[in-house]
């Protein structure tokens, strides 16, 4: 049943996913079931090849489930055409992956505001929000570097800037720190653990860092294909 409660903001009901390999099917998830509340913080953990991209990606949409379904505050999700759920994710949902895909050769501060120009907002209001992103996660004096030139750390909060400049209620990320240094890695876990407590963000982080995933307020891992609570 759909849960329209305004604590819930996202549920997984008995969605499945397989992939099609040489004569055998992959059931990555199978009748898995998750529920995300606003506001908390999850980490997903686990062996490489369990699936934890997988179900990123099938709660930020960017994928489709074989079955079952996925309900944004009651709304179900895979209902919708691709134009809408591409609407959906600009403005609901931020994504940081491991390796940032920012756009080289434009600056920081173009990079933010890609998004906004996205969903047709004004360029002057997108560009207030996005130098105001960039200067939250600490790049005010990098807004006119050109991306490549940034260290690593540097790139990848530009990236979680752009996940945030659209204000999304869910951030999702997908390893975060895999390819930084400890020190960068700290500091993007500082970032991320303000941005919970200061903007009550949601988010939900697939990381191998046991630092990351112990600050969120719960982990879970896949097992059997189904979503479960992780040690
Ligand atoms: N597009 C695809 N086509 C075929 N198989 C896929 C596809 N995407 C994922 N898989 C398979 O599904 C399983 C889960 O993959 P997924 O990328 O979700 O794992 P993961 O837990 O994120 O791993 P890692 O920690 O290495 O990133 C793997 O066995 C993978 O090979
Ligand atoms: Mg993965």
């Amino acid at each position: 049943m759909a849960d329209t409660g305004l604590k819930t903001l996202m549920t997984m009901d008995a969605v499945s996913k397989g992939f099609n390999g040489k004569g055998t099917t992959i059931h990555v998830l199978k009748d898995a079931d998750f529920r995300i509340d606003r506001g908390e913080t999850i980490a997903v953990v686990g062996a490489s090849g369990i699936g934890k991209s997988t179900l990123l990606n099938i709660i930020g949409t960017l994928d489709r489930p074989d079955s079952g379904s996925v309900a944004f505050q009651g709304q179900d999700l895979f209902s919708l055409g691709d134009p809408a759920l591409a609407q959906f994710r600009n403005t609901r949902i931020g994504f940081v992956f491991q390796f940032h895909y920012l756009l080289q050769g434009f600056t920081a501060l173009e990079n933010v505001m890609i998004p906004g120009l996205i969903g047709r907002k004004s360029k002057k209001s997108i560009e207030k929000q996005a130098l105001s992103m960039l200067e939250r996660v600490g790049l005010g004096s990098r807004l006119f570097h050109r991306v490549e030139d940034l260290s690593g750390g540097e790139q990848q909060r530009v990236a979680i800037a752009r996940a945030l400049v659209m204000k999304p209620d869910l951030l999702l990320a997908d390893e975060p720190t895999g390819n930084l240094d400890q020190q960068n890695g700290r500091a993007v876990h500082g970032l991320l653990d303000e941005l919970n407590k200061e903007l009550g963000m949601t988010m939900i982080v697939v990381t191998h860092n046991m630092k990351l995933a112990r600050m969120m307020d719960r982990c879970v891992t896949i097992e059997d294909a189904r979503i479960i609570p992780a040690e």
